[in-house]
């Protein structure tokens, strides 16, 4: 009797089929008296129904700590019924900040998977232990997929995925690798280059490889300079060609007939301004509602609905033919925290469906440079305690920022010139500010 509910059960889980991939992700949130971490894992889900689930277990030899009920909600489904996201937010409470790796293993991936996979696997190495850089709990990078990306045989395309990680490190994406049972197997689809800044190019090809590919990445952070992690007592040393965590980020590539032209804006859909550019930098804060506006057009086919991924409460509006708005209310659990979300705009011809490129945006809750809730694509600049602009004769602008520097040791204006501008100047550009400024000290008070 007993044995025989058993077997229903793995039928039951082993049928779940028509797999689209998953991206794994994580908060550390509080570290308690007694040395145990909780720490947030948000993950995606893809199937074709949004019914479909599978279950992350804890890797052999790890301890993962104890598991709230995950919630699973369900962020988009493609109107056509192709696929469903659905995302899962799971609090763990682990006994101490040691690693420890979930694994997503099970089949099958959709039918016809041109580079022969069909059952799914995907692994998260989650790294807790402090850093010596930051005095706190290492964070994961940040990043989300769609199920499904298109791109027709004849056409160049680059997918540049969201690469952010909120500690500064630096975020490479590789091939998962068979030998590391990081998929199962691991082949990679021959039609994508993959940089290790997590760019995958498509280049145009003779039509012979279309199909649906699994593409099967492992993105890491690496920090920027050797650094230690601390857990307990003891102290391992990270230079910067070890990976502190590890994520899957899995995806399905669809790869159409030929269209007749690639331009953007006739069969391709196009974005247009406002739309925020890719790997944009929003900010907003707990319960202030920030409203992305997202703009494409396409002249010769349909613009039919804007697919995206991103946190399961984001809310869709149509405001027009080709617009649409994205609306975000962070809670205040989310203070501090980094969002991605991802977005394309599809169109139709009947019966083919064509995507526009693929925009990804990270959006920082309370700890931006204003409350300002709107999107706007500029890079945002540091926080002035005053800000004071003026037009200079040749045509160019001052602005004055009034700072407050805080340091543990005495600053000479040498250091200040030398460590704090430069700094400053790096974040500017890390923020996407063209370094065509002269930033200067005019004196502190
Ligand atoms: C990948 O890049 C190499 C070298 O740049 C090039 O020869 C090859 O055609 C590219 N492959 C694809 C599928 O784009
Ligand atoms: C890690 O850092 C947090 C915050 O700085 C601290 O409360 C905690 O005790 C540290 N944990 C370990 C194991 O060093
Ligand atoms: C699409 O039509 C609009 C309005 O007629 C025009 O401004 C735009 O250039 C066209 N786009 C392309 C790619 O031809
Ligand atoms: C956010 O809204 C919740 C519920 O309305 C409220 O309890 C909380 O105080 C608000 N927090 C902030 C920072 O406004
Ligand atoms: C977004 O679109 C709405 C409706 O068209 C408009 O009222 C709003 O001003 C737009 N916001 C931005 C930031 O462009
Ligand atoms: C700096 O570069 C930006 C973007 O290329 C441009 O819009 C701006 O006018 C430039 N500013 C100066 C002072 O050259």
């Amino acid at each position: 009797m007993s044995l025989s509910l058993l077997l229903l059960l793995l039928a039951c889980s082993s049928h779940a089929t028509h797999f689209f991939g998953t991206v794994m992700t994580y908060t550390p949130k509080t570290t308690n008296n007694d040395g145990s971490v909780t720490v947030v894992i948000r993950y995606k889900l893809n199937f074709h129904l949004c019914s479909d689930s599978a279950l992350w277990t804890c890797s052999i030899g790890y301890f993962c700590g104890t598991e709230s009920a995950p919630e699973l909600n369900e962020v988009y489904k493609e109107s056509s019924g192709e696929w469903c996201q659905t995302e899962g937010i799971m609090t763990r409470q682990v006994p101490s900040n040691a690693p420890f790796q979930l694994i997503l293993d099970g089949g099958n991936w959709v039918n016809n998977i041109r580079n022969g996979i069909s059952r799914w696997r995907a692994v998260t190495l989650v790294e807790l232990r402090n850093r010596s850089d930051t005095g706190q709990a290492n964070r994961s990078p940040q990043t989300t997929i769609l199920p499904a990306v298109r791109v027709p045989s004849n056409c160049q395309r680059d997918f540049n995925l969201l690469a952010f990680d909120p500690d500064g490190d630096e975020v490479r994406c590789r091939y998962g690798n068979t030998a590391l049972s990081e998929c199962n197997p691991c082949t990679t689809p021959s039609v994508l280059n993959l940089s290790s800044s997590c760019s995958l190019s498509f280049s145009p090809s003779s039509g012979s490889d279309q199909g649906p590919y699994a593409v099967q990445l492992v993105m890491e952070d690496f920090p920027r300079q050797t650094i230690t992690l601390i857990q307990a007592d003891m102290l391992w040393e990270r230079t910067t060609n070890i990976a502190l965590s590890k994520l899957p980020v899995q995806f399905v590539l669809k790869v159409d007939p030929a269209v007749p032209s690639c331009t953007e804006g006739l069969y391709l859909p196009k974005f247009l301004p406002p739309t925020p550019a890719n790997r944009a930098r929003l900010y907003t804060s707990v319960n202030q509602t920030l409203e992305i506006n997202i703009s494409a057009e396409a002249n010769v086919s349909t613009i039919s609905e804007l697919l995206f991924s991103g946190p399961y409460n984001i809310v869709q509006t149509t405001s027009g033919t080709g617009m649409f708005i994205l609306r975000w209310t962070p809670s205040e659990g989310e203070d501090g925290e980094s969002h991605p979300i991802c977005f394309v705009v599809q169109a139709v011809l009947s019966p083919t469906k064509y995507h526009s490129e693929l925009r990804c945006l990270i959006v920082s809750i309370g700890n931006g440079p204003s409350s300002n809730a709107t999107a706007t694509p500029q890079a945002p600049t540091t926080s002035p305690v005053t800000t004071k602009e003026t037009t200079a004769a040749s045509n160019q602008i001052v602005i004055g920022l009034r700072v407050r520097i805080s340091s543990l040791s005495p600053l000479s204006d040498d250091d200040i010139r030398n460590t704090v501008i430069q700094q400053l100047k790096d974040e500017l550009a890390r923020q996407g500010m063209p370094l065509n400024f002269t930033l200067s000290s005019v004196g502190g008070v």
